[in-house]
């Protein structure tokens, strides 16, 4: 890891809620909802070094939850340095297990796992539930298999469910709590009230990390790390690298490269879009590689859909790499859009100090002779924080609230052989579904909309004419995390109008389906 990236996560000398990761699915929620209370969270692996914990000087830490058992023997364990920074500790889950075992308390293996509503009634009134008096019920959401069965030494119950009799427990003389439940999920109710209770009365934290302070402070770094060098930037056109470059526009102007690369797979009129914003309107360094022949070239005969993506993204590094080369006398940093989820997904990179490229953000790999260092300003950001950064930073909401669009783009949504014709035909079919799903309003009911080639012939009728021609696939999906997704039940009527529009006025396409696949078993894009 690159001094840089240490500097944008650590050392913030702003009031920090240091979250270990024990592997729970919700450790990430942790983060942002400490956030949303406009105060730092960042998130470590359970077994990161104790140097870099101390280093962070965190004012409070909370210990996720995990899949293992501290009933069996080399699993995780708290850090013991942890104690010895003698900060409040909330426990969640396994890290609450984890906590007891530590003190001298007993877990025991459940036979079923618990996972749901559950109500806690509270035995004690405590500080981390403060605003609810003793004997209060409060709707909780579970998921564990283990539970604490006999209290540490020194901790006094604070709360119980008939499953997990020791549902919450606070350390008698130190600021040390833990909970069963999982208070950063929405199903429990007054979970954001007991975050609130750890983090302003118990840690005492001041809200720092506001959207304001943080974009000007964000420019200052850039400055100071980049001085008067040049920064070279792949702009996709997505949300990340935008944001990234208007930010970095901010911070040294004139001396951004940004490179789009036209790669002819994009939706219809996206070149055109991207040159008129950042270009024409807000007046960027901006460089467009139209490279759509050299695509279609490398794509030509190319049907499987593995050999399609290689080729694309093989194809796009080339293009960078080359079209950088002819700026490399000039140039000292590149910037990418990578994003704080990019980083913990790749949670090695802490672990094990490895750097990871997003390269399915475009941005490949660089000829070896050009030295240049990494600077990723958004390194730490959520998605919606980006979001709201974008916002503040002046970047149409349109953008801004658009749905995902892959990198090889339109490559993974053309069955078969790619050529520029069935580009067309695709971009203009797409068109008329995004066009229609925002007039009906339900652009943003859905997570992701689009249309799909398939390259299957059949016959039609479309005035008094008979048609033998392809098909087009529509596709909306519902999701949260883009992992699992269910289709979108869009309304008949709706859906009528958008197939009548697409076969009347795009003549190489004689019929349209619908797909009413969920993932699983199926994907998102159709390739
Ligand atoms: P699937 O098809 O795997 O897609 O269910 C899940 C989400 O990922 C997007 N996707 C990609 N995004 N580069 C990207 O940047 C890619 O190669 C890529 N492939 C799929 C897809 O649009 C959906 O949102």
């Amino acid at each position: 890891m690159t001094n840089s990236d240490q500097s944008a996560l650590d050392k913030k000398n702003i009031d920090t809620v240091l979250v270990l990761d024990f592997g729970s699915q919700y450790t990430q929620l942790i983060a942002r909802r400490i956030r949303e209370l406009d105060v730092f969270s960042i998130i470590l692996p359970w077994d990161i070094s104790k140097k870099r914990i101390v280093e962070m000087n965190p004012t409070g830490i909370i210990l996720s939850g995990g899949p293992e058992s501290v009933t069996k023997n080399n699993t995780p364990r708290i850090p013991e340095v942890i104690f010895d920074l003698e900060i409040p500790i909330l426990g969640i889950c396994y890290g609450m297990q984890t906590l007891a075992e530590q003190f001298g308390g007993q877990v025991t293996a459940s036979k079923r796992k618990e996972f749901g509503h559950a109500s806690i009634i509270l035995d004690k009134v405590s500080i981390l539930f403060d605003g609810f008096d003793a004997g209060s019920s409060i709707d909780v959401w579970m998921s564990h298999g283990d539970h604490v069965s006999t209290l540490p030494e020194q901790f006094d119950l604070v709360a119980s469910t008939p499953s997990a009799p020791i549902a919450a427990m606070a350390h008698s003389e130190k600021p040390i709590y833990a909970l069963q439940f999982h208070p950063e999920v929405t199903h429990t109710k007054e979970g954001s009230v007991i975050l609130e209770n750890f983090v302003f009365k118990i840690c005492h934290c001041k809200t720092q990390w506001k959207m304001e302070n943080l974009i000007e402070q964000r420019i200052l770094d850039i400055k100071e790390r980049v001085g008067e060098n040049k920064v070279l930037l792949g702009l996709s056109g997505g949300v990340d690298s935008s944001v990234t470059a208007m930010l970095l526009d901010r911070a040294i102007g004139k001396n951004l490269i940004c490179m789009f690369v036209d790669n002819g797979l994009l939706r219809k009129n996206e070149a055109e879009d991207v040159e008129n914003l950042f270009k024409e309107k807000m007046d960027l360094n901006l460089l467009v590689i139209d490279a759509k022949k050299i695509f279609h070239r490398h794509l030509k005969g190319v049907s499987d859909p593995e050999q399609k993506r290689k080729v694309i993204g093989r194809t796009f590094i080339d293009i960078f790499d080359n079209e950088s080369a002819k700026l490399k006398d000039d140039i000292n940093f590149l910037a990418q859009g990578t994003i704080y989820p990019d980083v913990i997904e790749s949670s090695e990179s802490e672990s094990k100090e490895a750097r990871v490229i997003k390269s399915h953000h475009n941005v490949g790999g660089l000829p070896d002779d050009m030295k240049m260092d990494l600077v990723e300003p958004l390194r730490d950001l959520f998605k919606d924080e980006v979001r709201r950064m974008g916002a503040e930073l002046g970047l149409p909401l349109e953008m801004l609230n658009r749905h995902p669009f892959p990198g090889p783009g339109l490559g993974v949504r053309i069955l078969g052989e790619i050529t520029p014709e069935k580009v067309m035909t695709l971009q203009n079919a797409d068109a008329i579904f995004i066009e229609e799903l925002i007039k009906a309003n339900l652009y943003h009911q859905v997570s992701q909309a689009f249309c799909a080639y398939l390259p299957v012939k059949s016959v039609g009728v479309v005035g008094d004419e008979r048609r033998y021609a392809d098909v087009i696939a529509i596709r909306a999906v519902e999701t949260v995390d883009f992992m699992t997704a269910t289709w979108a039940k869009l309304p008949y009527d709706f859906l009528g109008h958008v197939s009548n529009r697409i076969v009347n006025e795009i003549e190489e396409i004689s019929r349209v389906v619908y797909d009413i696949s969920s993932k699983p078993p199926a994907t998102i894009e159709w390739e």
